[in-house]
């Protein structure tokens, strides 16, 4: 919907809102030519209403135009289909059952479950009422009050409603029980405000004080972000329900779904409840991040957070609105005003946390599978990469490795060499991970099995609502669960890991089945039956209940119940493992989580899960990598070639291709299916994959230097297009392709047979990685040639990326020579930057033990600035460098002024190669290249 046709709905809803009840309102202007807070009683509003506010601005003014989806207004229920807000949504109701609500029954052509409700509330639905706005140290607070019972049990008659100008970009509003401590999300570390100068601020709020509701507006254009006085507020012990119109259709976010970049406003809903569940259309998947980020659609964006950790649904119309219902909790709002899209990311990820500095050997080649039945069939499988010439950093192991399946022992029989084996794999320079799933197996002979036995005696499991041990059904059979939230059960845990790497020297570990999953649904003995197992309404959920695939509600965890903690599982259990391997390994840790919330990524990476082996997977692999980005978890990918089924050669080479720039490369396959360990496939498959992990391979250094820009600023890895070129329409939805940073462009083949592909070229000299071969684009749909060999790589004009001979292993690749591509404008320039530490040593940034080197090139040369040094560079070379866009032959070359002999140029596609370097990294260098021939270099101009 464009955004005239939005302001007609805000307009007509406005002035309906107005007409029908007369109310107060009272306008809080955060005013941004004032330095206090203005509060501005307005009364006795109605039709003819138009008011100038103290600031020149002027509201809700404009009377309403009728629209053909109009129906009389006998009862204020005169609204538009698409800005109906369903009154049914706990239950479907009679026209009678719906009236008795006090809500408009209209029916409509198509069904109401389906398209625009029948049931939906009039204009001035009661609600809350909004007392006076008094100041406190944080910002302001207000009492609202119901004087009229909702239709749900409990609710909550009285909430405190607080509004904190946190920062010029971020709103921070929320809505508890003063009389009762209601659960509320723990370990989101909000940092402290550093400014609540009011002339800063980026949005101003008005209230509605009856019904409650408020409006956000960008204070720069006055645009309408929410809008939630189109439906009341409602507040009950375990039903919080807030409707809001949105600035446009163009929303990502609320994950984990298998959807596109952008959600389908189309009367659908996405709910967030984190569920073992292979990745398929309409479903809640593992994890849940309660974010969207909402394009503008002219280069603006806003961010909407909901920080509640509750069964959730959202629902999704094409007003453009949304409902969030939650099941319990309090809401606890952060609105980002960016402006543009990567300033609400990183304001976001300010609240939730930066992500975590990888170790360097995780961005490599990882192999696993679900049947590698022996230390001798791993053994086989790196051998045969081996002589496939084929990179490998990291060998997995699956649940095989488990004696009977239980996590923390290794079975003696086919396994019984695991230690040595892992050190065999250090010794050629490879790590070692391995699945640890978080159910503790809980029938083995008492006094056989620490894990269990320690766990009983220290009181670490999640307990049901009687006091007893939660048992559960996983992979070994009847399981407990750590309670992650308990510090008894962390330093448990601390103690497994240590006492098995003391055996088993792993290096990272992957962190499964903890959503958590159960085999059984709640545990061995059913559930009790309470209001937290049958609650007055349950998102649409896998399983149709809060407790299918998972504990029950009612178990008890060290902070409270499952039912409010459950979608923190993944996390906390990812604390604890970060916690632990740092601990027990003194470097920096390594976790791969299929659970997630929002923080995960400062702890942890993620994969997809079990993705089925076909195209149509492929293909949503990459909105799937790219939502993790915008959630603050840049270290994602999906598994290689698929993991459910059988593979095919050709996809996957293509899903080679693709991962090979998914941030976390892992192949990994499920027990039935056929092999696709690259070494598998005929040698032009082989060869394909090889050169696509090859390229990744050579751009370590650069991906490396992106994760700590991610680490220290917010910077995303993998990231949409639109987040770069906000202001290009033809980027908003893009999610076919996708960047590295600002300056690499990925367009991979995503269907079967395709030899080439239309790809998307914003405006400006976009150069092959390969070749150098230059497109300009106006900004236009390319068609690219993409034979089996090829995934298209193009750098963008004005970039240098920083590349180092690949090789087998990082940690043979990390003291191969440097190279440095390139890319410069039409003006003849490009910058870039290396970020470069010993890889594996924690907090090396905020230590400052690191080297940080800038690349400026132009005016026929490039210049290194090592704005910092450390050892990590010691010896190190730059042995090569290729400048795309030269535009005349050069007649020589100099390297720190002294003449190359080593270089060519090619006319057709205006590179420059420069051969046989060895210009120390840790040093300045400058790399010279002119039309003429120059022995005297001392007057060239050095660039900075
Ligand atoms: C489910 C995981 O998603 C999958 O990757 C793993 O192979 C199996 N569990 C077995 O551990």
């Amino acid at each position: 919907m464009n955004l005239y046709g939005f302001s007609q709905h805000l307009l007509t809803s406005a002035f309906l809102l107005l007409a029908a009840s007369s109310c107060l309102f009272i306008s809080l202007l955060y005013d941004h030519k004032a330095s206090t807070v203005r509060v501005t009683p307005l009364s006795n509003l109605g039709e003819k209403y138009s008011a100038a506010q103290p600031n020149g601005r002027v509201y809700l003014q404009q009377k309403a135009e009728n629209s053909s989806n109009h129906v009389s207004d006998e009862n204020n229920c005169g609204i538009a289909a698409e800005r109906r807000f369903d009154c049914a949504r706990d239950r479907a109701l009679t026209q009678s059952e719906c009236e008795q609500r006090g809500c408009c029954y209209v029916p409509l052509p198509q069904s109401a479950f389906s398209g625009p409700p029948w049931c939906f509330y009039p204009v001035s639905y009661p609600g809350y009422r909004m007392g006076a706005l008094f100041p406190t140290p944080r910002g302001q607070e207000a009492s609202l009050t119901r004087s009229t019972r909702s239709y749900l049990p409990r609710d909550i008659q009285t909430l405190k409603l607080e509004v904190m100008a946190e920062e010029a970009g971020r709103l921070h509003l929320t809505l508890k029980d003063p009389s009762l401590a209601r659960y509320e999300v723990p370990f989101v570390t909000v940092p402290p405000s550093t400014s609540t100068d009011t002339r800063s601020l980026l949005y101003d709020v008005e209230f509605q004080p009856e019904p409650f509701g408020f409006v956000v507006r960008r204070a720069s254009n006055s645009r309408v972000l929410l809008n939630t006085t189109v439906a009341p507020l409602l507040f009950t012990d375990q039903y919080l329900q807030l409707s809001t119109t949105l600035a446009s259709s163009l929303v990502s976010g609320f994950g984990e779904h298998y959807t596109g970049l952008t959600l389908d406003l189309n009367w659908t809903s996405v709910t967030l409840w984190n569920r073992d569940m292979a990745p398929h259309r309409d479903a809640n998947l593992y994890g849940s991040h309660p974010f969207c980020l909402i394009q503008e659609g002219d280069g603006q964006a806003y961010g909407i957070f909901l920080l509640n950790s509750n069964a959730m649904e959202v629902v999704l119309q094409p007003a453009p609105a949304l409902t969030w219902v939650t099941t319990g909790g309090i809401l606890d709002f952060y609105v980002f005003l960016g402006p543009d899209p990567q300033s609400v990311v990183r304001q976001y990820h300010q609240v939730i946390g930066y992500p975590m500095m990888p170790p360097y050997w995780s961005l490599g080649f990882h192999l696993c599978r679900w049947g590698y039945t022996s230390t001798n069939a791993t053994r086989a499988v790196v051998q045969k990469m081996r002589q496939a010439n084929f990179p490998l950093d990291v060998q997995w192991n699956d649940l095989d490795y488990a004696d009977k399946r239980r996590v923390f022992t290794f079975d003696p029989q086919r396994f019984g060499d695991l230690p040595e084996m892992v050190k065999e794999f250090h010794h050629e320079g490879m790590k070692y991970v391995l699945i640890l799933d978080p159910g503790i197996s809980s029938t083995s002979p008492p006094g056989s099995y620490k894990p269990f036995d320690e766990g009983e005696r220290r009181g670490v499991f999640i307990r049901n609502l009687t006091g007893q041990t939660l048992i559960g059904k996983v992979w070994p059979g009847p399981t407990a669960f750590p309670d992650f939230t308990n510090s008894e059960a962390v330093s448990w845990w601390e103690e497994c890991i240590r006492d098995f790497y003391a055996k088993v020297p792993l290096d990272g570990l992957w962190i499964d089945m903890n959503e958590p999953a159960n085999f059984v649904q709640g545990s061995v003995l059913g559930c009790p039956d309470t209001d937290l197992e049958d609650p007055p309404y349950v998102p649409d959920v896998i399983g149709g209940q809060l407790n299918s695939g998972t504990l029950c509600m009612s178990s008890q965890q060290a902070l409270s119940t499952h039912y409010n903690l459950h979608n923190l599982y993944g996390l906390t259990e990812a604390m604890a493992t970060y916690r632990a391997l740092l601990k027990v390994r003194g470097s920096r840790p390594f976790v791969l989580s299929r659970s997630s919330f929002p923080g995960l990524g400062r702890f942890s990476g993620h994969w997809t899960g079990d993705v089925h082996s076909d195209w149509e997977q492929l293909r949503y692999s990459i909105p799937a990598v790219l939502l993790f980005a915008l959630y603050g978890v840049p270290l994602v990918g999906a598994d290689i070639c698929g993991f459910e089924g059988d593979t095919s050669e050709e996809l996957c080479v293509r899903w080679t291709q693709l991962g090979a720039f998914y941030p976390f490369m892992r192949n990994h396959n499920d027990r039935p299916n056929a092999p696709q360990e690259p070494y598998v496939f005929g040698q032009q498959a082989q060869a394909a994959m090889r050169s696509a992990t090859m390229l990744r391979y050579s751009l370590l250094p650069f991906l490396y230097t992106l994760f700590f820009q991610a680490h220290t600023s917010a910077n995303t890895v993998a990231r949409p297009l639109f987040l770069e070129f906000p202001s290009d329409p033809n980027c908003q939805t893009i999610d076919r392709q996708f960047l590295w940073g600002s300056s690499l462009l990925i367009s991979p083949v995503l269907e079967q047979g395709a030899l080439e592909l239309a790809a998307y070229l914003p405006p400006g000299t976009w150069y092959s990685l390969y070749n150098g071969q230059p497109y300009n684009s106006r900004g236009q749909y390319l068609l690219l040639s993409a034979p089996l060999d090829t995934i298209n790589v193009h750098v963008r004009e004005g970039h240098v990326i920083p590349q180092q001979v690949p090789a087998l292993t990082t940690a043979a690749s990390r003291s191969n020579p440097f190279l440095l591509t390139v890319a410069l404008s039409s003006e003849g320039w490009a910058r870039g930057e290396l970020f470069w530490d010993d890889g594996e040593s924690l907090d090396t940034f905020e230590h400052g033990d690191y080297s940080f080197i800038i690349f400026i090139a132009g005016q026929s040369q490039l210049v290194s600035e090592p704005v910092k040094v450390n050892g990590a560079l010691d010896g190190l070379v730059l042995g090569e460098v290729r400048v795309f866009g030269v535009s005349t032959p050069p007649s020589g070359v100099w390297a720190n002024g002294k003449k190359v002999q080593d270089y060519s140029y090619r006319t057709d596609t205006k590179v420059l190669t420069v051969s046989s370097l060895s210009l120390l990294m840790s040093e300045t260098f400058t790399v010279q290249w002119a039309a003429s021939d120059i022995t005297n270099t001392s007057h060239l101009p050095t660039v900075y």
